[in-house]
């Protein structure tokens, strides 16, 4: 049988990344955070309920509902996407997040003066984009109101990096964007609590009014990824959901 110089090209690359400790580390890394419970669904769930009362929800990018919105329990909730890597014909507002938010202070859809009781940031992954997101968010979030975003403690850098489509790296499809560093930018402003509680990659919570940890100080100006995982801990504040309940009791 004759073999071509592609086919042994590709089988000594092949065992040379699957031998390499990088490789190796990021797989035990994504089946660690892969295990993680309790998912993000409960968590969201529980804020909703601590609020005791009423509530209305706001999810940014949901994808298949079935995964979370339709499991979320609120009074009245509200659904963005405009659709980019799922149709999903029961989205309320088939929009990207910033035309979703012109059209809110236009006065077009809802009501300009509706706030929120929670809203989950889960759209496009890039940090210009998160910050965009939780920039709007806090202005439709009523004051004990809570703001939750996923992807905000990506594993490994490569899981953290820009390109979505580019797979040929240790973490293969799994993907967190650099959510982290908006995230990371709202753990440096003095006048919001936040958290970020450790399971399902990293659910980051924000709040203007209960305790969830106070800001630091700037301490990754560039938002380094090295710089990030040396200080991880305390740049986000990262928690498990036991340490969220005792805070909040
Ligand atoms: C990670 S998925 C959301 C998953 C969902 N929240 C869940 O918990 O199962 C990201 C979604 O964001 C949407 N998206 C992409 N760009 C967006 C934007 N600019 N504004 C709002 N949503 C966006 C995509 O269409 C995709 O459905």
């Amino acid at each position: 049988m004759a073999y071509n110089y592609n086919f042994f090209k590709h089988l000594i690359l092949g065992r040379r990344l699957v031998n390499d400790p990088i490789y190796f580390k990021t797989k035990e890394l994504t089946a660690m955070e892969i295990s993680k419970e309790p998912k993000r669904t409960e968590v969201l769930n529980f804020l909703l309920a601590y609020l005791k009362r009423d509530t209305t929800y706001l999810e940014i990018g949901t994808r298949n509902t079935a995964d979370n919105y339709k499991q979320i329990k609120a009074t009245k909730k509200y659904s963005v996407d405009p659709g980019v890597e799922f149709f999903d014909p029961t989205i309320d507002f088939k929009l990207s997040s910033d035309a979703f938010f012109k059209q809110l202070d236009e006065g077009s859809i809802l009501s300009n003066t509706i706030k929120f009781d929670l809203i989950f940031i889960d759209g496009l992954h890039l940090a210009e984009q998160v910050q965009k997101d939780i920039e709007n968010a806090l202005r439709y979030l009523k004051d004990d109101g809570f703001i939750a975003l996923h992807d905000c403690n990506p594993p490994t850098e490569w899981h953290a990096r820009e390109n979505y489509n580019y797979r040929q790296t240790p973490a293969h499809g799994y993907w967190n964007g650099t959510t982290w560093k908006a995230f990371q930018k709202a753990r440096f402003n003095p006048s919001l609590f936040s958290c970020c509680i450790d399971t399902d990659w990293g659910l980051g919570l924000i709040s203007k009014k209960h305790p969830l940890g106070k800001a630091i100080g700037p301490n990754n100006p560039f938002f380094e990824y090295n710089i990030f995982e040396k200080n991880r801990t305390v740049n986000l504040n990262l928690m498990s959901f036991e340490d969220l309940k005792n805070i909040l009791q």
